[in-house]
């Protein structure tokens, strides 16, 4: 097992990143803290994926707990469903010594974690996340949030946990589509931050995909490769939010792929692309409006293109409007001032983020990539 240290002063955490360490989960949880009682908050799948391995740790660490499902899918988090968590809370009489436990994906990350940080004035947090996405990106850094029907993620706030739990084995049930989305973003990290990643990345592509996991010896190759690009992006995050806890600056290379991936998800309503899908989208437009500025290369385009391809994420659009993903850019958080912020590579491993590019540069690449 590896443990990532996220250096933030008082609220400091480890990120542990191990093969099976679920069923060492209530010995860790034991280490940490004492708690006045323990509410385990997950989704039916997980539960019944994965729910028998921590209900075993914590029993056998004396732990008891209760359990409070929230069905599987973004559109359950929102404030209704948060209210009914706090309810719950009431009735079994937690107080701030709580401890909440957000097992699952990032929906149940960010709902449970919305919910720690606002029931009594915050009670302990810990993630144990079970999707790709979740493990790399949304249990670190502290973001938590609920969705408004006006917008994704518009309630929320910074808490962080007491510590991350991250077993590389529940990714084995993970269908392809939820691989490829955590992928995205672990690419990104290649590309904004470590080109030996990228290389890594490159080399390792063929590991990447559920087929690694049907047989026992692909399975042990593919555990160890996933090992290292769970903990290395980790360490990324971990190093860039410890340098921006709450998003004023450094933290916004983050976004690379999420300017134009994010315009695409509200043009479309969410319906065509999933998050992963629009932000490799958003990774190749932003890579193409980087070659246009004269800042990269082609090499390192086609080097973006082809590993997304490899990893079964899309690298085009199908014929959506350019004038209505421009406008789509025009009404999304990262504007400042009016202007449009993207984060564009200058190489791999490393990008620079300009307000100052021209629409009709912004325009030329979507229509290269498919756009009407
Ligand atoms: N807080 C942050 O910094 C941050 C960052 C990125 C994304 N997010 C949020 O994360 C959410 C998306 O998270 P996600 O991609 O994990 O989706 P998700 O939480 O919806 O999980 C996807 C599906 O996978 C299932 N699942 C979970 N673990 C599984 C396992 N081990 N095996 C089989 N199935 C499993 C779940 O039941 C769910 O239906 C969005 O709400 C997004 O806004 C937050």
């Amino acid at each position: 097992m590896e443990k990532i240290r996220v250096n933030l002063g008082e609220n400091s955490y480890n990120i542990n990143v191990g093969s099976g360490i679920l069923k060492e989960f209530g010995a860790a949880l034991k280490k940490v803290n004492s708690y006045e009682k323990i509410v385990v908050i997950t989704d039916p799948l997980v539960n019944e994926l994965w729910g028998g391995i921590l209900r075993s740790s914590l029993k056998s660490e004396g732990f008891s707990f209760d359990v409070i499902e929230i069905p599987r899918g973004e559109r359950y988090k929102n404030l209704q469903v948060a209210f009914k968590i706090y309810d719950k809370l009431v009735q079994l009489e937690v107080h701030r010594d709580c401890c909440i436990i957000a097992f699952g994906g990032g929906v149940i990350g960010d709902l449970a974690g919305f919910v720690a940080a606002t029931f009594m004035r915050g009670t302990y947090l810990v993630h144990v996340p079970t999707t790709l996405l979740a493990q790399v990106d949304s249990s670190i850094g502290g973001k938590t949030s609920v969705n408004h029907p006006k917008g994704k993620n518009l309630i929320g706030v910074f808490y962080q946990p007491l510590f991350v739990n991250c077993d590389i084995e529940t990714l084995t049930t993970l269908p392809q589509k939820e691989i490829s989305t955590g992928l995205a973003e672990v690419i990104k990290y290649g590309v904004i931050e470590d080109e030996d990643f990228f290389k890594f990345l490159e080399a390792n592509s063929h590991h990447l995909n559920t087929k690694a996991f049907e047989d026992a010896d692909t399975l042990k190759a593919a555990l160890k490769v996933w090992q290292t690009i769970v903990s290395e992006s980790c360490k990324i995050k971990a190093r860039i939010v410890e340098q921006d806890e709450k998003e004023k600056g450094i933290r916004m290379v983050l976004n690379y792929g999420h300017t134009i991936g994010h315009a695409i998800e509200t043009v479309t309503k969410y319906s065509m692309y999933n998050h992963g899908e629009a932000v490799a989208i958003g990774m190749v437009a932003a890579a193409m409006i980087s070659k246009e500025m004269g800042m990269l290369d082609e090499v390192a385009v086609n080097r973006i293109k082809v590993l997304l391809e490899k990893l079964k994420l899309p690298t085009g659009v199908d014929a959506l409007s350019a004038n209505k993903i421009i406008n789509g850019l025009k009404v999304d958080k990262k504007i400042r001032e009016g202007r449009i912020r993207f984060v564009l590579p200058k190489k791999i491993g490393k990008v620079e983020i300009r307000d100052d590019i021209p629409i009709s540069v912004v325009r030329r690449v979507l229509k290269t990539l498919g756009c009407k």
